[in-house]
């Protein structure tokens, strides 16, 4: 297994089995410091730089929680239009990057371009984390969700997965290069114009992953034992800032979990979303025995825990 020392977290399509186990027993041996509400200081002498150029609220701070908790520090950037990288120098990423290696010890990025965090990672000394590049990949909250589903579920193979959303969404192509590793079946359910790309399935065929496409949630809701769900109506990804127009319309019930349709799924079911949500994933649904993502939204900070603990050696 590669070593995370000193490692970019780039992509999830390099990513074997062991190396998610690895990360996965490292957030369990560091997940009791945060659910005490504690800091240790383990990466007391790190400094995480933090480079977002599209809002987060989940992936920044769960990044800069995961930084205090581990006794670290954090600095950085929340909005690039209060950095030269967004104002009338349209500062590249190269020499954004040469400025942000010299500030800390890892850098930890979001940006509306695909690929932007690879270039950051060409000229930078120090690891570049992606957290989320336009349409690209999220890895990180990928991490989270198979954490999440591994603490819930005992296992991450033989499992059935109805994928509910975007397809040309960041977390889907993130999932679907981790399900390849396990023995998971897929089910895709997307509108026709967000559904898989004719490049992304032959990537898939090629990873061996076992996936089917469906047209409406109620063809695959029997069968599902983790729901996997993004909205359909969203931002598009590549701007760094989208505002909502008040003319997206209601997400069609084919993409929708309702209180209702979960009668239909099987009794230890569990649904995740990373969030945030619009009306595919209703708040009555928060109250049943299958919602699973404010767990996943607390594991968050236990797996970038774990990831920043690897790469910056604080872990073996
Ligand atoms: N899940 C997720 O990426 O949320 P944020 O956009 O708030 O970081």
């Amino acid at each position: 297994m590669r070593s995370f020392l000193g490692r970019d977290i780039l992509s999830l399509k390099d990513f074997g089995r062991e190396e998610y186990f690895r990360i996965f027993e490292v957030a369990d041996e560091l997940e009791p410091i945060a659910r005490n509400r504690r800091n240790s200081n383990m990466l007391a002498e790190k400094t995480l730089v933090t480079a977002f150029y599209q809002p987060s609220t989940r992936t920044r701070l769960a990044h800069e929680a995961a930084m205090h908790r581990l006794g670290g520090h954090v600095t950085g950037f929340s909005d690039a239009k209060m950095t030269r990288a967004g104002d009338f120098y349209q500062e590249s990423i190269k020499d954004t990057v040469r400025m942000l290696e010299y500030y800390g010890d890892a850098i930890v990025m979001r940006h509306f371009q695909q690929g932007a965090p690879q270039e950051a990672a060409r000229w930078s000394s120090v690891p570049v984390i992606n957290a989320g590049d336009g349409w690209g990949e999220h890895p990180t909250q990928v991490l989270t969700d198979l954490y999440t589903i591994l603490n819930e579920k005992g296992t991450l193979d033989g499992l059935n997965f109805l994928l509910i959303g975007d397809m040309r969404m960041r977390t889907m192509h993130s999932i679907s290069y981790a399900m390849s590793q396990f023995d998971i079946n897929a089910m895709y359910v997307s509108p026709p114009n967000m559904s898989l790309t004719d490049d992304f399935k032959q990537e898939l065929v090629n990873l061996n992953l076992n996936f089917r496409e469906l047209e409406h949630v109620e063809q695959g809701i029997a069968e599902a034992d983790v729901i996997y769900m993004e909205p359909v109506v969203q931002p598009d990804y590549t701007k760094s800032r989208d505002e909502r127009s008040g003319k997206e319309g209601f997400t069609p019930d084919n993409y929708r979990v309702t209180k209702e349709l979960m009668r239909k799924a099987p009794q230890d079911s569990i649904i995740l979303h990373s969030l945030p949500r619009m009306d595919e994933l209703p708040a009555e649904v928060d109250d049943t025995r299958h919602a699973r993502y404010w767990i996943e939204a607390f594991n968050g900070v236990v797996v970038r825990m774990a990831l920043l603990a690897l790469v910056l050696g604080a872990m073996e």
